[in-house]
């Protein structure tokens, strides 16, 4: 069977020959135009004037517009309609495109675009989370807060307490491709658009509705990206509207790239965070009561603010048992770049605040930190007494008890803290931290209503067969996996089944590519449209032998029909003489669900999926310098419905986790421009910070309790919350040089290091 099976990504070989296609590949017509924004210098004001007059001069300009110019308001927020596409008299933030030139070539149009001048009544931007409090700047009319039990009562009860607080920093995307999108103008008003996009219906819901024309004229096509990680999940709008309304405009092909600081400058990032914590706990490291406020940056307009927020709270527990809980989450509007999703959307900060928690408890007990996190996991799989999470949740699949177990044994954990602590003892200046951390994260689309998927297959009358669905790849693997299903089920070799761009026009009102569900629910929906095919092919060829459909069979690229045996060729070609239809669409909304984000109560997920990692790390305790020296790591992928693609994605989250919390600093300075916008200046992890010892496996016994995809667990985003497990092996290093608590921010650069060194010292 082609499922289970550890074959390499589908597109392996073109990423690395550079065969593979991306919207900037694609050969264009004759006479296609290129477009760039110009973009706002400053954070927040009115635009007194804008005089494009040498723009409009420049060498290979075709076109010019500005809000003004347009038919209609253009919106392209994925949320709120406060996200005009080009500023409308005001700005919000220093990178906020104001208008748009389009030209004969990138060059052309980015040359002309710094020509304009523009006078601005500069106000006083709101920039930090402090300014935003005192200004009471954010969306929703106050915080959203979620509770369980008397939190103060059982504050005040316990015997043992800690508090603090934890600043966590955003995250750049750095996707490899930069955004792109590619419009072609066809007959009668009709547009296709290229988008490097992982949501192509909102990509023709917006276009649609910025040239004035019902959805069915605009087609998205997306064969791949070359990195999502969230950041195309709403970012790339920009880029296929301004192309289809310049095209509209020309009427000839438009085209846009994002230069890379162009795309820091103007896209959103992971949201800042800052996390404050009150914790009442006992002597064994037993949480009695957590008060967490959660503030969150979200940049000037909602986007995906809101859910990412959401899902922070619905993640401050992560592996562990609160009995009484409050969360009090601020989603703060800031005059920066509108944060959005980035994988793990909002989970990982919700998760570190808790896994910061349980650090403080432990060092103030002085107890081994795992001993505090086994203490306070939630009751294993099959107890006879299950627990609920904070949200009305019972968890019923936890299987860290026993994953855990398996990894501290296989790392070696216990013996190699005691090493550390010995060769700490002898070690002046450098010092080495271990940790495991668990990660328990949540699976769907917590809005109910976008846990659904579509798909379309075609069996062609030569056995060939055409698969598509709702769903887009971006490195993840999603169409390598989902053609693995549709194989499996017509019990044919791989080569049999051909992967197709997704296309609004094959498979309607699809959700993003998110929330780590593609394969769940673009599987089944592949599956559900092979299964339909299947039974119209068994009926007919069953009723040609007097045999019973039921005992057809679909293996190792044949059709066994009683006595008969038929390669799936001459199957299908008997059908289409048979005049049966080979083409079938599938559908699959995911069961079980549903929540309601007000009360904060219900079943927002379908199951959980679970990992563990134990990090090595040695700081310099002069400099602050830091390395990664040895990582474990298993993880729960389910019944792997390809072992390779999924080690891939567990690999990778880590080391994009990793990034976060250790390198990738964001600075912005005091007037809100972004000063890191370039590799030079911001720094993601390459292939020397990886450990030198890295042993990331899959744990052989997953299976998902939940009818899933055969049995297959999501994997896209829960491994890059294994890296706080390397977070906290630098908090435990740095907690080796003194007596105080080190209370590390993120990311942990060799300056933060080395300041928690200071402080631990001090005392
Ligand atoms: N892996 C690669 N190589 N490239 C990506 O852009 N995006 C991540 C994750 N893994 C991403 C990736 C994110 S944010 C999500 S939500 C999932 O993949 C989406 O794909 P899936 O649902 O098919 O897992
Ligand atoms: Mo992933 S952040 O859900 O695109």
């Amino acid at each position: 069977m082609s499922v289970h099976r550890p074959l390499p990504h589908d597109a392996a070989r073109g990423h690395v020959t550079g065969t593979a296609r991306y919207v900037d590949d694609i050969p264009t017509p004759a006479g296609t135009l290129s477009l760039a924004f110009g973009l706002s210098e400053i954070a927040r004001g009115r635009i007194a004037s804008l005089d494009l007059t040498e723009v409009r001069a420049a060498p290979g300009v075709v076109d010019v517009f500005t809000a003004a110019d347009l038919p209609r308001r253009v919106n392209v927020s994925p949320s709120a309609h406060d996200e005009p596409l080009l500023a409308e008299g005001e700005v919000f933030y220093a990178g906020q495109p104001i208008f748009c030139v389009v030209a004969t070539s990138h060059l052309a149009a980015r040359r002309a675009a710094r020509k304009a001048a523009v006078l601005y009544e500069p106000e006083e931007p709101i920039l930090t989370i402090e300014e935003a409090l005192a200004a009471n700047s954010r969306f929703e009319d106050g915080p959203r807060i979620w509770s369980r039990g008397d939190v103060e009562a059982r504050l005040a009860a316990a015997p043992r307490h800690v508090e603090g607080r934890i600043e966590i920093g955003g995250q750049e995307h750095f996707y490899l491709e930069g955004q792109a999108a590619l419009a072609l103008p066809q007959e009668a008003g009709e547009m296709v658009i290229h988008a490097s996009s992982q949501h192509p219906t909102e990509i023709q819901h917006h276009v649609a509705h910025a040239l004035g024309v019902p959805m069915h004229m605009v087609r998205v096509e997306v064969r791949r990206m070359g990195g999502g990680f969230g950041g195309k999940e709403s970012q790339n709008a920009h880029l296929a509207v301004a192309c289809a309304l310049a095209a509209q405009r020309t009427g000839r092909p438009c085209k846009m790239r994002y230069d890379r600081d162009d795309d820091f400058l103007i896209t959103g990032k992971r949201h800042d965070f800052r996390i404050d914590y009150r914790a009442g706990f006992d002597d064994e490291g037993r949480l009695l009561a957590v008060d967490f406020t959660h503030y969150a940056r979200c940049g000037w307009s909602q986007d995906l603010s809101l859910p990412v927020c959401d899902r922070a709270m619905l993640h401050a527990d992560n592996a562990y048992f609160l009995p009484a809980v409050r969360i009090t989450s601020h989603r703060l509007k800031t005059n920066t770049q509108s944060a959005t999703a980035f994988r793990g959307f909002g989970g990982p900060q919700g998760m570190l605040g808790i896994e910061r928690v349980i650090d403080h408890v432990a060092h103030t007990l002085g107890h081994d930190p795992l001993e505090v996190r086994r203490a306070n996991f939630y009751a294993p799989m099959g107890a006879p007494a299950l627990q609920t999470t904070h949200y009305g949740q019972t968890v019923e699949d936890f299987v860290l008890h026993e994953l855990v177990e398996e990894l501290a044994e296989r790392a070696d954990y216990a013996a190699r803290r005691r090493a550390i602590a010995a060769w700490n003892a002898e070690s002046p200046v450098l010092k080495r931290g271990i940790a495991l951390t668990p990660v328990k994260f949540g699976i769907s689309f917590t809005l109910t209503h976008l846990n659904q998927a579509g798909a379309l297959v075609h069996v062609y009358q030569d056995g060939s067969i055409a698969m598509n669905h709702g769903g887009t790849e971006m490195g993840q693997g999603l169409f390598q996996k989902v053609a693995q299903v549709a194989a499996a089920s017509f019990g044919v070799p791989l080569e049999a089944v051909r992967i197709t761009a997704t296309d609004t026009a094959k498979v309607p009102n699809t959700s993003a590519t998110a929330a780590s569900s593609g394969s769940d629910l673009n599987g089944m929906a592949v599956r559900e449209a092979c299964e339909t095919i299947k039974a119209r092919m068994a009926r007919h060829l069953a009723a040609a032998r007097q045999a019973d459909p039921e005992s057809v069979v679909f293996e190792n690229g044949e059709v066994r029909v009683g006595a008969d045996r038929l390669s799936f060729a001459e199957a299908a070609r008997e059908c289409y003489e048979g005049r049966v239809s080979l083409s079938a669409t599938g559908f699959y909304a995911t069961p079980k669900i549903s929540w309601d984000r007000i009360r904060g109560q219900g079943r927002p997920f379908y199951y959980f999926a679970y990992g563990a990692a134990v990090s090595e790390v040695v700081i310099d305790t002069l400099t602050g310098e830091n390395r990664l020296l040895r990582v474990d790591i298993l993880h729960d992928a389910g019944r792997s419905l390809n072992p390779a693609i999924d080690l891939g994605q567990v690999e990778g989250g880590f080391v994009q986790g990793a990034g976060w919390l250790m390198t990738e600093e964001l600075v912005w300075d005091d007037e809100g421009r972004l000063r890191t916008h370039a590799p030079s200046t911001y720094k993601i992890p390459a292939c020397s910070d990886r450990p030198a010892v890295f042993e990331a496996r899959l744990w052989e016994k997953g299976r998902n309790r939940e009818e899933t995809i055969f049995r297959s667990k999501a994997v896209g985003e829960p491994p890059f919350m294994l890296a706080i497990s390397a977070f906290m092996a630098l908090s435990d290093a740095i907690a080796a040089c003194g007596a105080a608590y080190p209370a590390l921010d993120a990311p942990a650069t060799p300056e933060r290091v080395l300041a928690a060194v200071e402080r631990v010292r001090a005392r």
